[in-house]
């Protein structure tokens, strides 16, 4: 696996080995091998437009352990506040810096924050990392794949993994169910996406899923119903996201009538294969998404899934710059 020097925007640009590749060196990285010196003395620009607890101090943490330094930047404190353009900005962190993550996006514009990303690439001249943005959340989602392996062995990839809709008054991103759509496409696992009407993903994100899960023999199934979405579950992992039909305003008034069927709750795992485990990328409100009792519960590997963030991205680093 050679990823020198790519940029790590969208997993649709990746291949099934290299993503293979990035799991079992997430998983050395993890057990021992840490390569403290891989990234001695490089620097790393973290350009966040948007707030962030987990992705934010592992990348810090991370680029330390590697021996980096790594640099948070609020875009309000930059000039671009005062106008100056992204492709300014971008040639310029490039001649000062070694990689650049970046988390910029507007609810409101969907593909605004891809754009930004792709300019910022475009000009950048050093690898971009994408720390969410409006259509992906590679590093999240890698990251997951991660605590999959670890939790089923290589037999991961026939576990029933059910990604679900699931209220919050907040309107969040469609990230980490593309980044999903697109690694379990690619690496043939068995995937489940249960929502309500009016909250279908990107069709560039579902025919991409539908024409690589021929060469990898993985499946994709879609509900609009989450108690019979549960049924026969290995994986449940709740994920809020904004729908790409509705107003800000429509939607508003349409998930305040859906909520209390979209929140998954023990009766849901009642459904689901005994063991079922419970999954979600954090932030949540308990009691919106998902109960107290299955956030806080024993099958509950939300932490784990927040500590692999660390371990992936420098995976993630270690290859790419
Ligand atoms: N899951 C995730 O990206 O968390 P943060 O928004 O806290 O970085």
């Amino acid at each position: 696996m050679n990823l020198k020097g790519r940029d790590f925007i969208n997993l649709m640009d990746f291949d099934r080995a290299e993503l293979e590749g990035l799991v079992e060196l997430a998983l050395a990285m993890k057990h021992g091998d840490d390569r403290r010196r891989h990234l001695q003395d490089k620097y790393l620009g973290m350009l966040f437009g948007v707030a962030s607890t987990r992705t934010r101090i592992s990348f810090q943490v991370g680029a330390h352990q590697l021996g980096a330094h790594a640099e948070h930047y609020n875009a309000s404190d930059l000039q671009l506040s005062n106008r100056e353009s992204l492709k300014d900005t971008a040639a310029v962190m490039g001649r000062f810096l070694d990689a650049i993550v970046v988390r910029m996006y507007d609810m409101n514009f969907y593909g605004q924050g891809r754009e930004s990303l792709r300019t910022l690439a475009e000009h950048a001249d050093v690898p971009v990392i994408n720390a969410l943005d409006d259509k992906d959340h590679p590093c999240q989602v890698m990251a997951d794949v991660l605590t999959l392996a670890e939790r089923f062995g290589a037999g991961y990839k026939r576990k029933k993994v059910v990604m679900s809709w699931g209220y919050s008054k907040r309107q969040k991103s469609l990230g980490v169910l593309h980044s999903m759509m697109s690694a379990g496409a690619l690496l043939g696992m068995d995937l489940r996406f249960v929502h309500p009407k009016g909250y279908e993903l990107d069709e560039e994100y579902v025919s991409f899923a539908e024409s690589a899960l021929k060469l990898s023999g993985g499946t994709l199934e879609f509900s609009n119903d989450l108690n019979e979405g549960c049924e026969g579950a290995d994986v449940i992992y709740v994920k809020n996201w904004k729908s790409l039909k509705m107003t800000r305003e429509e939607e508003e008034q349409f998930k305040e009538g859906i909520q209390s069927d979209w929140c998954v709750s023990a009766e849901h795992f009642r459904r689901a294969n005994p063991g079922a485990l419970y999954m979600d990328c954090m932030p949540f409100v308990r009691g919106e998404q998902v109960t107290a009792e299955v956030a806080d519960g024993p099958n509950s590997i939300i932490y784990d899934q927040a500590e692999n963030r660390l371990h992936m991205q420098k995976a993630i680093m270690a290859s790419i710059i």
